[in-house]
């Protein structure tokens, strides 16, 4: 079942030179249960789609479309109604453990007064969650850990805990955004795991925000590419990840870290994406883009569907027809 349903979603925000398009008319769906992986460059409007489904952009965003959560309409929603489903029903973990959690409150401070708040459940009775909740994302010893603050666990470990906080008010939404970008490698796999479980045992629907596919191949069930604020690609993970049709989703792939390769220094896509206010009217991507032709600029492109929902939108196509062997050679 459609948990949410995201249609036409565009986010201005306020620059120095005027209103500029940070996220640029965006459709997706979460079904219930279901990982969705958002995946782009730096400044590719990943974050700003996230906090546009909690309601936090910065105060004068201006944001036009829809989305509805569980059917209810999200977009204009007025503060005090957004407290009913920020937290409660949608949460987000964020980057950077340390900013989340607070340096001089204990953890018990910090997870139980949102669940008594929202769940209307005792002190005590939180208490009692808040330690099962500890566990659940395998800290050791969950009572003391209650009694301590975020200064005294690894980066790991108060990544955890604040996936812990994020499922405090048991919600059906979680973003993670770039949740294990700023951990180790092994660290990373772990928490991936745990949300992974999470998502079972809780039925939680989960959006994961990246800007590594890589990352994503292992837990998503679809993903979205975006390119400068723009939907270049979407479909199932292993539609995408086996035969790309977008070259900016091909470049992504070409530059993660190949196992078995010879090759010492990893690819990258030259160039940069355009500034923000600086996306051309046709292929953002253009500028980049080794298959470039004039059909690319001037016009806006129109996706072509292809089975399974899969959806690109690049005027060249330059893999149609290719199978997997010549795309990912
Ligand atoms: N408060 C703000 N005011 C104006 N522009 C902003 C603000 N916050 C972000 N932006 C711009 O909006 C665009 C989208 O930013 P966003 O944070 O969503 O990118 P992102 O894809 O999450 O990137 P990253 O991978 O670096 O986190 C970027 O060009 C960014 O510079
Ligand atoms: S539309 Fe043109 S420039 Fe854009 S990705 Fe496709 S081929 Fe490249
Ligand atoms: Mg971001």
């Amino acid at each position: 079942m459609t948990l949410l349903e995201v249609r036409d979603l565009s986010v201005q925000l306020q620059t120095k030179t005027g209103f500029a398009t940070a996220v640029d008319r965006l459709s997706f769906t979460v079904n219930e249960g279901e990982i969705l992986g958002i995946a782009g460059e730096s400044g590719s409007g990943k974050t700003m789609t996230a906090l546009t489904l909690l309601g936090l952009l910065p105060q004068h965003a201006k944001v036009s479309g829809s989305a509805k959560f569980n059917g209810q309409e999200l977009i204009g929603l007025s503060s005090k109604e957004w407290q009913k489903f920020r937290g409660a029903q949608i949460a987000m973990v964020f980057q950077d453990p340390m900013t989340s959690l607070h340096p001089m409150l204990s953890i018990k401070a910090q997870m139980t007064e949102h669940m008594v708040t929202h769940l209307g459940i005792s002190q005590q009775q939180a208490l009692v969650d808040a330690e099962e909740l500890l566990a659940d994302v395998r800290i050791p010893d969950p009572k003391k850990a209650l009694n301590s603050y975020a200064g005294q666990f690894s980066g790991g470990m108060r990544q955890r805990i604040c996936i812990a906080m994020a499922l405090a008010c048991k919600p059906k939404l979680l973003l993670a955004d770039e949740p294990s970008t700023a951990l180790d490698v092994t660290v990373q796999a772990g928490i991936l795991t745990l949300l992974n479980r999470l998502r079972k045992e809780h039925q939680l629907s989960i959006i994961f925000i990246t800007h590594d596919l890589g990352v994503l191949s292992s837990i998503t069930n679809k993903l979205l590419v975006l390119y400068a604020g723009r939907e270049a690609e979407s479909g199932s993970t292993s539609t995408i990840l086996q035969l790309p049709r977008h070259p900016y989703t091909q470049g992504l792939l070409d530059s993660l870290p190949q196992p078995d390769s010879n090759e010492k220094l990893l690819k990258s896509i030259a160039g940069f994406p355009p500034e923000l206010g600086k996306q051309p009217i046709g292929c953002a991507f253009a500028e980049r883009c080794k298959f470039a032709a004039a059909t690319c600029s001037g016009d806006e492109l129109l996706p072509t569907y292809l089975a399974d929902s899969h959806k690109f939108i690049c005027a060249v196509d330059p893999f149609a027809g290719l199978s997997i062997n010549q795309v990912r050679p």
